[in-house]
């Protein structure tokens, strides 16, 4: 009995796990495997202690609670938002019908692969980050890394309690092969391949917090919608989370490109090299290169399982509630962008097939609004330079245009020609290697590295020279 009421201490949560003794047990089963996993995959750099925001509760008070805690003590729980006992499906063939507490059995397939895809991301984005702590640019962006890790851990147990809950031996299963499988393995890889990739320094850290965070909020957007209501109430309460780690991505560019900006007009140069700082165009190549892998985790442009997730009620649209249409689909058309004649240009589909396009079009559109807001920094310094997204054909290797290479303008270009002028559009060897040279340690209180401006405000109202902060 002790042990029992310890235990459910140790993992905070709403859902009562103290009423289901054997879910209990399941998950004290796998918290060991957790915490052995986070120390030999998540940060390496050795901290006393973090200033932390920890989910305490889901309540307007308790999902923000603040303080310095030992990231090993961190109180990773299981939150999912309030109950709506009246909650009616939103779309799709079961349109109307109360949502579903228990998985049915013809759609069980499915939901578990969908929330193990979602699963195996959360964890993916620690290992990638692992390093990272040792060349922070200051102690606050070492907070916000450390921040964005122990969320993408609680996201982690989040799914792992669906699988628990609701997927039986084989969830179990499941929720042990989330830990086995690592970022980058020859052997066991992660899922997709976004996740697969190095995230070497903190200008890709911020760009992989701005676009591929982001496509992490389409998805579990859609999955909000689902009929299944553990599960939109799971992923409703991730998304409050979430929008941190996209706040991390799009200031950390605002603040690199402020910095470079401010170098340029000071010494009148566009090679802010010799300052210490990421030139323009470099931070161009990273952009194309986080846009054009985080597009690619929407899918193929068509697909008919997204088709039959949609019908079954188990994966909606961005935004369904808002959607002016009969949320069924069945006689909608759709314009999906296709490569026909070796062009790329767009072709016309029933609109249920077409739902990957739907999202990644949502996702194109919330990208440029951080491009706007970069290039309103640039305008502001009175410079004539501008970023831009590249074309949707640029660099993809899933969907139409996977066999092709194009410009970031669209312009489609040989095998040949690619080879010979990829190194002016993504990043070569010589800009990641300058990039690396200037990630160097910052780990002094009210400091900052060279390459990037300070925040303008601290973290919940603590200046920017606050200590958040101790290493060991
Ligand atoms: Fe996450
Ligand atoms: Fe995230």
């Amino acid at each position: 009995m002790t042990t029992a009421a310890d235990y459910s201490e140790k993992i905070p949560n709403n859902v009562e796990l103290h009423e289901d003794r054997r879910l209990q047990r399941a998950l004290e089963s796998w918290q060991p495997n957790f915490l052995s996993w986070w120390e030999s995959m998540g940060p390496t750099l050795p901290t006393q202690d973090v200033y932390l925001r920890t989910a305490v509760n889901v309540g307007r008070e308790g999902w923000a609670h603040f303080g310095h805690v030992a990231m090993r003590d961190y109180r990773w729980g299981i939150f999912l938002a309030e109950r709506d006992p009246d909650r009616r499906i939103g779309f799709g063939q079961h349109r109307g019908e109360p949502a579903w507490q228990q998985v049915p059995g013809e759609y069980r397939a499915d939901l578990q692969r969908l929330i193990v895809i979602q699963g195996d991301t959360e964890p993916a984005s620690v290992e990638q980050q692992r390093n990272l702590g040792a060349t922070a640019p200051s102690l606050y962006d070492l907070r916000n890394l450390f921040q964005v890790n122990v969320e993408e851990g609680r996201h982690l147990w989040a799914m792992v309690y669906l699988l628990h809950a609701h997927f039986g031996r084989d969830g179990r299963e499941e929720a042990e092969q989330l830990l086995h499988r690592n970022s980058g393995s020859l052997e066991s890889p992660r899922i997709l391949g976004a996740f697969n990739e190095e995230t070497p320094d903190w200008l890709s850290f911020f760009m992989f917090t701005y676009f591929t965070d982001r496509d992490g909020k389409y998805q579990l957007g859609t999955l909000k919608e689902s009929a299944f209501d553990p599960l939109s109430r799971t992923c409703e309460f991730m998304l409050k989370e979430e929008s941190h780690h996209m706040f991390v991505g799009t200031t950390g560019i605002d603040r690199i490109v402020a910095r470079t900006a401010q170098l340029m007009r000071e010494n009148d140069t566009d090679d802010v090299v010799a300052y210490g700082a990421i030139p323009l165009d470099t931070i161009q190549k990273y952009l194309n290169f986080h846009y054009s892998v985080s597009l690619d985790l929407f899918g193929s442009e068509t697909s008919t399982n997204v088709a039959n997730y949609f019908t079954a009620g188990i994966k909606g649209r961005w935004a369904e509630g808002r959607r002016k249409d009969d949320h069924r689909l069945t006689d909608d058309s759709f314009l999906v962008d296709a490569l026909i004649d070796g062009a790329a240009t767009q072709t016309e589909v029933a609109a249920l097939v077409g739902l990957n396009t739907d999202l990644r079009r949502e996702y194109i559109g919330d990208c440029q609004n951080g491009v706007n807001r970069w290039n309103r920094i640039l305008q502001e310094a009175d410079l004539p330079q501008r970023l831009r997204l590249p074309h949707i054909a640029f660099n993809r290797r899933v969907g139409a245009f996977a066999g092709i290479e194009a410009t970031p303008d669209g312009e489609l270009l040989s095998a040949q020609e690619w080879e010979r002028r990829k190194g002016d559009f993504l990043p070569t060897d010589v800009d990641k290697t300058y990039v690396r040279s200037l990630m160097k340690p910052v780990h002094e209180r009210g400091k900052i590295a060279a390459w990037i401006a300070p925040p303008r405000v601290g973290i919940n109202g603590r200046p920017f020279e606050y200590e958040y902060v101790h290493l060991a």
